[in-house]
């Protein structure tokens, strides 16, 4: 089934708007490249998944690594959602925004002991360990601090999540996760080892699925996989069932949040364990656009080119996986229409944001708003030839706010000296 919550991002009088606010205002005071979220969409998308789950006992928690602005990951706090994260960085972060540690779950699959330090002192609610060596790291780590690490294994559960290999985690071959006979064996150490307090089951099997299937056939793993767990005496609390569900981008049918949950509930009945969700790009994908301004049109014998100030450093979706973005204008016209690639002015042929589409024909000087990129597209961005990052604006009803400021040329080479010996 499509998703239901509402499209923030619709046109009036042949003009984009996010909420009630013109997306050209927005450039009118920041200029392009620049991402616009809508506050209202993030907070509908995060109620609707909670509410999904309201038959059990959960905690939500937003994976940073699809947006990690900190007005973003603010409007989570203030839903009460809780953080899965992979790096120090990413627990500064929502430390910084407010959030509560006890709903903090660390995955990742090369936490160093820095950060397992960090996080030990922060407090956070588990662990999700992917290794043997990681887990007497950790209980090294936290017998150095006279504590305790809470922790889960992420099982490899090798359930195919039918999407693309990158986004692909929980096979056999995936570098994440234990596959289940060994974590077994993991389980027993871990629980003989004295700073270790075995806690709860972690699986992520991919990212932007399209049916609930191999959500349910990973959820009954995990579930016989717990029940062997308790056999031998393990006191499993919590079920951590990763992220994954996917949005629309063009034409998919992703299962609803409510479809969704139903498929995760039924495969875990009966075990009396608080469900844990690390849900990403379904709470931001489609709250975010980014804007671009059309620079030059370049025609040529093959193919026609748009040329854009926004490139694949700001959103590299389309090179990396070449994933699907839509496109929209920002103002309707009368104008035609042409079939072309909307490429960059990075110095690569991968730097395209959509190719041989249907687009209005544009102008220099045109606003195009690339859809359905508040996920994995700022957090994605780099300064690939030395391009300042975008801005970052956040809109709520007819207000909006930047939230972060578009990066400066010194501010790009501040960390950066030249040395005497030149
Ligand atoms: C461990 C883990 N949890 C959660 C997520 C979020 O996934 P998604 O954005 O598909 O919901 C990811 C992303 O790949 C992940 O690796």
């Amino acid at each position: 089934m499509a998703p239901t919550v509402e499209d923030r991002f619709t046109h009036r009088n042949d003009t984009l708007y996010c909420e009630d606010v013109p997306v050209r205002d927005v450039v009118d005071a920041v200029g392009t490249p620049v991402y616009v979220y809508s506050l209202a969409r993030l907070r509908d998308a995060f109620r609707g998944f909670d509410q999904a789950f309201a038959g059990s006992r959960h905690l939500v928690c937003f994976s940073v690594k699809a947006n990690s602005n900190l007005a973003v990951l603010r409007a989570f706090v203030n839903e009460g959602s809780g953080f899965d994260i992979v790096s120090g960085g990413e627990l500064f972060r929502v430390l910084k925004a407010g959030a509560d540690p006890r709903k903090v779950v660390f995955s990742g699959v090369g936490k160093t002991r820095d950060e397992m330090e960090y996080a030990l002192r922060s407090g956070i609610l588990m662990f999700n360990v992917e290794s043997e060596q990681e887990m007497e790291a950790l209980n090294q780590v936290a017998g150095s601090m006279g504590v305790t690490a809470p922790v889960s294994f992420r099982i490899n559960p090798d359930v195919d999540p039918q999407t693309h290999p990158y986004i692909s985690t929980g096979m056999k071959k995936s570098k994440f996760g234990i596959a289940i006979d060994p974590a077994a064996e993991a389980y027993r150490r871990a629980i003989a080892l004295s700073n270790l307090e075995v806690v709860g089951v972690d699986c992520h099997i991919g990212s932007q699925l399209t049916s609930t299937s191999p959500f349910a056939d990973a959820a009954e793993r995990v579930r016989a996989f717990v029940e062997v767990l308790r056999r031998e005496g393990a006191d499993i609390r919590y079920v951590d069932l990763g992220g994954g569900l996917g949005i629309r981008y063009d034409d998919e049918e992703p299962p609803d949040a409510g479809d969704y949950a139903k498929a995760l509930m039924q495969g875990v009945r009966g075990l009396d364990v608080t469900l844990v969700l690390e849900p990403g790009r379904s709470m931001v994908g489609n709250a975010g656009i980014l804007v671009t301004r059309v620079l030059y049109l370049k025609r040529t014998e093959a193919k026609n080119f748009v040329v854009v100030d926004g490139a694949m450093n700001d959103l590299i979706r389309p090179s990396l996986y070449g994933a699907f973005q839509g496109l929209r204008p920002v103002d309707r016209r009368e104008a035609g229409s042409m079939t072309a690639d909307v490429v960059g002015p990075i110095c690569e042929s991968g730097d395209f944001l959509a190719q041989d589409r249907s687009i209005q024909t544009p102008v220099p000087g045109d606003l195009m708003a690339v859809m359905s990129a508040g996920a994995y597209g700022f957090t994605m961005a780099s300064n690939y030839n030395t391009r300042p990052r975008a801005a970052e604006v956040l809109v709520d009803g007819k207000e909006f706010a930047v939230v972060r400021e578009r990066e400066t040329l010194e501010g790009l080479v501040a960390g950066e000296k030249i040395p005497a010996m030149l």
